[in-house]
């Protein structure tokens, strides 16, 4: 499979992410790390061990990474902390820890590793990434590409107009906007569309261990996502990024420049994507533009299937 490493904050949607990648044999999994987000780094750590433990592969390196964003002071996440937790839902205690090594090193030792081939997949706030470019700026020539979910064209979640990944740590996703690195963006705008329909969801109820969690998170995750929509339907927002390297042909991309605003209060953290081309900025990002919603849905329901 090709090498991917996922960079997360589980978290719910992340969780579901991570057993998609887990769960498709187009993808070998070098590392996960971990970075503050929808929880604390402790709790989005302690999480992911007990997800890989769940699905059966605790053989998989998770590395702790960034406990607060590059600049700012951690902004108290309020009510969107509760996406953090996954508490309560019956996830065994990991039988190991985090690796030592910190997410920026574990990363670097992967791409160093798959030299030119991995995939790194961000569903979280893009402190870590952003600190490994940093760190090693001569590796990050050596990544084949980033995929992430962040970002939004339109509506934001978080504020009106920004989407919570980019917006807890907009100097983060600068430097990463501005790194050159081939860069895939699942934003809002698509993730929204990617709904899976509670009859769908509650199919995989009776499909093993994972399958009843995957269930239990769906119910947790569709409550709240009664906020932003009246119609039934919860959007799996990170794991339409693994998606996106699993099937590509799901996700139509449009090339287009996407920068961040860091110093508005009122737009602070958004994406500001110039779908149109009426700049002469550089496309630095392939943009998601729409998603094959029946089909994604479709695949992911059959992946979560094979899990334990
Ligand atoms: C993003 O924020 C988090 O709550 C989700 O895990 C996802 O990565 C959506 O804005
Ligand atoms: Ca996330």
């Amino acid at each position: 499979g090709v090498p991917v490493f996922l960079d997360c904050d589980p978290g719910h949607d992340d969780a579901l992410a991570m057993l998609l990648a887990i769960a498709s044999p187009e993808v070998e999994i070098a590392g996960i790390s971990t970075v503050a987000g929808t929880a604390g780094v402790e709790a989005t750590t302690r999480h992911a061990l007990q997800v890989v433990e769940l699905a059966g592969r605790p053989d998989i390196p998770v590395a702790s990474g960034c406990g607060r964003p590059l600049v700012r002071d951690p902004v108290p996440v309020g009510e969107l902390a509760t996406a953090g937790m996954l508490t309560d839902l019956g996830l065994p205690e990991p039988r190991h820890g985090a690796v030592e090594p910190h997410a920026v090193e574990l990363l670097a030792r992967s791409v160093r590793e798959h030299r030119d081939r991995l995939t790194v997949v961000c569903t979280a706030p893009l402190t870590n990434i952003a600190l490994f470019l940093r760190m090693h700026p001569r590796l990050a020539d050596r990544v084949h590409r980033l995929v992430l979910m962040g970002g939004s064209a339109t509506l934001g979640n978080v504020t009106p107009s920004a989407e919570f990944n980019i917006w807890s740590d907009p100097e983060a996703a600068k430097i990463v906007l501005g790194s050159g690195l081939d860069i895939t963006m699942a934003g809002l705008d698509v993730t929204f569309r990617a709904q899976i329909l509670p009859d769908e969801a509650e199919s995989l109820r009776t499909a093993g261990r994972c399958g009843e969690f995957v269930a239990d998170i769906l119910a947790t995750v569709a409550a709240r996502h009664s906020h932003y929509s009246n119609r039934p339907g919860t959007p799996l927002h990170d794991a339409v990024a693994v998606a996106e390297v699993l099937w590509p042909d799901l996700v139509e991309k449009v090339k287009c420049n996407v920068a961040v605003e860091t110093g508005s209060a009122l737009t602070f953290g958004r994406t500001v994507v110039d779908r149109w081309g009426v700049t002469t900025l550089e496309r630095n990002v392939a943009y998601s533009a729409n998603v094959d919603r029946d089909r994604f849905v479709e695949r992911f329901v059959e992946r979560v299937r094979r899990l334990p």
